[in-house]
C-alpha cells in the first residue's frame, strides 16, 4: 500500500512539471509575440509620423491628377521643369508663343519690353484645353521685366484655372517673382496660388537638382 503511495505520488509530481512547463512555455510564446507587435507598431508607427513631419500636411499629392507647364527662352527654367518631371513623373508641357521670340537676345528683349509696358497678350500655340483633367499645375517662367512673360498672362485668361492649384516656380537672374505673382492673380482670380513657390537664379540652375527635391518634398510630393 506505501509502495502504491509512493508511485500516485511520484506521477501527480511528474504532471504537474509537465503543466506547469506547458503553461510557461505558452506564456513565454504569447508575451514573445506581443512584445514583437508592440514593437513593430511603434516602429511602424514612428516611420509613419516621420514621413508625415518630412513632407508636411499636403501628403499623398495626386500625380495623376498634377501637370508640369512651363515656359523657357534659353533652358533654365525647362531645366528645373525637367527635375521636376523626373522627381514626380508628372505629365510635362512647354509654352510655346505663336510667333516665337527670336533666338537674337537683344531681339528678344526689346519685344519683351514692348509687350509687358503694352500689357500686350502674344498669342499661343500651345493648346492647353487638357489642363481641365488636372487639379495642381506646376507652373514655371523666367522672370521677364520683372514680372512672368506676357504669354503666361494670355494662358491664365484664356484657359479656365477656377479652384485649380497653381504651385509656381522660376529662373531670374536676380528678381526672382516680383510682380509676377501679382499680375497672375489679377490674370486668373480663381486660381489657388501656392504660396510656397520655388524662386531658382540663373546662376545656381545646374547646381539645383536637391534644391528642386527638397522643395518638391516639402510640398507633400513623393519621389517616384
Ligand atoms: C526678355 C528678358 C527679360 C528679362 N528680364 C529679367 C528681369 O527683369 N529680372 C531678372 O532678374 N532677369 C531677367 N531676365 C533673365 C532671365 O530671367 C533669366 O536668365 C532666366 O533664368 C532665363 O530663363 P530661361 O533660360 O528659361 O529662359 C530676362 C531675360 C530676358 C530674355
Amino acid at each position: 500500500m506505501k509502495r502504491l503511495y509512493s508511485i500516485v505520488l511520484i506521477l501527480a509530481v511528474l504532471c504537474m512539471g509537465v503543466f506547469a512547463g506547458c503553461g510557461k512555455a505558452d506564456n513565454t510564446d504569447s508575451s514573445t509575440n506581443a512584445d514583437i507587435s508592440v514593437d513593430t507598431l511603434a516602429s511602424t508607427d514612428t516611420a509613419l509620423k516621420t514621413e508625415a513631419d518630412e513632407i508636411g500636411d499636403d501628403s499623398a499629392r495626386d500625380i495623376d491628377k498634377t501637370l508640369i507647364l512651363y515656359f523657357s527662352y534659353s533652358g533654365n527654367t525647362w531645366q528645373i521643369a525637367s527635375w521636376i518631371q523626373e522627381y514626380t513623373g508628372a505629365e510635362m508641357i512647354r509654352l510655346e508663343a505663336a510667333e516665337p521670340y527670336s533666338d537674337d537676345y537683344d531681339t528678344c528683349v526689346e519685344r519683351a519690353e514692348k509687350e509687358h509696358h503694352d500689357q500686350a497678350r502674344p498669342e499661343l500655340k500651345t493648346d492647353v484645353s487638357l489642363i481641365s483633367d488636372y487639379e495642381t499645375i506646376i507652373l514655371g517662367w523666367p522672370c521677364w521685366n520683372y514680372s512672368c512673360p506676357m504669354l503666361i498672362r494670355t494662358m491664365l485668361e484664356q484657359y479656365d484655372f477656377s479652384g485649380k492649384t497653381i504651385i509656381p516656380f522660376t529662373t531670374s537672374d536676380a528678381s526672382g517673382f516680383s510682380g509676377s505673382l501679382k499680375e497672375m492673380k489679377e490674370s486668373s482670380p480663381n486660381a489657388i496660388f501656392e504660396e510656397n513657390g520655388l524662386e531658382v537664379r540663373a546662376r545656381d540652375v545646374a547646381e539645383a537638382q536637391g534644391t528642386v527635391d527638397e522643395w518638391l518634398l516639402s510640398l507633400g510630393f513623393i519621389q517616384k
